[in-house]
């Protein structure tokens, strides 16, 4: 394995953003679980494949650090949020996760930029860009879940959720 040059302020912020990703991804699973024990199946099965997307991401930041000579050591992590009182309650987390989640983003790109580590800030471009579609479709949500008020028409979005968001449905 050849030695490092990775700078230590963006190892260490990107072990720290790993651990973020994948604390989302059981953010995300909980609140899958929460929606279907609630029969939201259609927000279930969006939360549930959002686990398997932050998965994703914590993948791509350790093959990052694997493929320049790093262990990209893992670290506990914590349990999530899984008591809600409604759906909007769940949405509105879904929404606080992403909003935190870019605030790590941009915090393991300013150490890139800082220690002029060109192949991270490469890395972050596309987590950047990410965050612009993650935000954009937390917002969407909780906007339809808050114009949804009766139960009849959450029935419905439940149905089309996935879709809306996917912006196969207007
Ligand atoms: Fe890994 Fe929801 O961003």
């Amino acid at each position: 394995m050849s030695k490092s040059n990775v700078p230590s302020k963006v190892i260490a912020e990107l072990k720290r953003q790993i651990n973020h990703e994948l604390a989302a991804a059981h953010g995300y699973l909980a609140l899958s679980i929460w929606c279907e024990r609630q029969t939201c199946k259609g927000f279930a099965r969006f939360f549930a494949k959002q686990a398997g997307e932050e998965r994703e991401h914590a993948e791509k930041m350790i093959k990052h650090l694997v493929d320049r000579g790093l262990p990209a050591e893992l670290e506990a992590v914590p349990a999530p949020r899984q008591n809600f009182s409604s759906l909007l309650e769940v949405a509105q987390h879904a929404q606080a996760m992403e909003l935190t989640n870019t605030q790590g983003i941009n915090s393991v790109y300013e150490a890139a930029l800082a220690s002029k580590d060109y192949p991270a800030q490469v890395l972050m471009h596309w987590f950047i860009n990410e965050q612009v579609e993650e935000e954009a479709w937390a917002a969407e949500m909780v906007d339809r879940v808050k114009g949804a008020t009766c139960a009849g028409s959450l029935t419905d979005l439940d149905r089309h959720i996935e879709k809306l968001l996917a912006g196969d449905e207007s």
